[in-house]
């Protein structure tokens, strides 16, 4: 069967079929799919039957593979396999729960961020645990000139424990970031407006989990001019809402898209997926 590439919403991602993930893909398919995840942001595949070993395979067709810094959540034997799960067996976590419920890009604390992500899902709540998807190119096409070229001259820094103070702290929840994984991620920065290396398009490269504020400026001067492109960035007609199946193999690019999973099913709703993180290069600056 030839390999198909179709939209999924009008804004991001695209359903691929008629590839077998549990084998090497052919290097035409491979540079296909290289092409699409720039192009779409996010390739779902359907009805996949993957190992742990198959699928940190299929990643590192696209590139070396990182290790989380949540070393506790990582898979025994498959330190490139970050579990994320609410599952807890003889008292112990199977993964860490919860992760990512809200906007990010993989690694943009780090000084290197992630090209790509690959998660699996293994279980699904019966409803709910839905992940959200948004198109940073668009974000960036359709704000006016003026703010474009300001904003392609700013950097911003990015900090790991900032979704602890923002999304966390904030209601009187624990932080949830250890001093360990705190000090291997000290603050970093980027351009604000980064040009995606396959297809040459302007992204804007800021998101509400890590970003703190802009480049020499107070985090209050940065404040109302962040929530205004949070509040662009987030807006429904630049959104795909993944709905998983057992099986879904779901691949974004980190380098023009954010995504949020929702926190909307309970404990006793098992979702247990596994996560690959793609390494990706310095955001190039315009
Ligand atoms: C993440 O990679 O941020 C988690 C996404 C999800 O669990 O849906």
């Amino acid at each position: 069967m030839p390999i198909s590439i179709q939209k999924i919403s009008p804004a991001i991602g695209a359903v691929v079929e008629g590839v077998d993930l549990s084998d090497p893909v052919p290097s035409k398919v491979f540079e296909a799919l290289q092409l699409a995840v720039g192009e779409h942001g996010v390739l779902a595949f359907r009805d996949q039957h993957l190992t742990p070993a198959q699928h940190v395979a299929f990643s590192r067709q696209f590139g070396s593979l990182e290790t989380h810094v949540i070393s506790e959540a990582l898979l025994d034997g498959y330190p490139e396999i970050y579990v994320i799960s609410n599952v807890v067996e003889d008292g112990k976590p199977k993964g860490r729960p919860y992760a990512g419920t809200y906007w990010h890009s993989d690694l943009s604390y780090m000084p290197v961020p992630a090209m790509g992500s690959m998660m699996y899902a293994l279980r699904i709540p019966e409803i709910g645990g839905d992940t959200m998807f948004a198109n940073m190119y668009l974000a960036y096409e359709t704000l006016s000139s003026g703010l474009q070229r300001m904003l392609e001259q700013l950097r911003a820094v990015h900090d790991f424990g900032h979704a602890d103070k923002r999304f966390f702290s904030q209601r009187g929840a624990k932080a949830r970031l250890d001093d360990t994984a705190k000090k291997k991620t000290p603050p970093v920065e980027h351009p604000v407006v980064r040009i995606h290396p396959t297809t040459g398009r302007k992204a804007l490269f800021i998101n509400p989990g890590f970003t703190s504020r802009f480049v020499d400026m107070t985090e209050e001067e940065s404040e109302p001019l962040l929530q205004y492109l949070f509040q662009h960035i987030t807006q429904p007609a630049f959104i795909y809402r993944h709905r998983w199946q057992v099986n879904d193999l779901v691949f974004w690019d980190n380098r023009c898209t954010l995504h949020h999973a929702i926190r909307d099913y309970g404990e006793d709703s098992p979702r247990h997926m596994h996560r690959t993180t793609i390494s990706g290069d310095k955001p190039i600056p315009v």
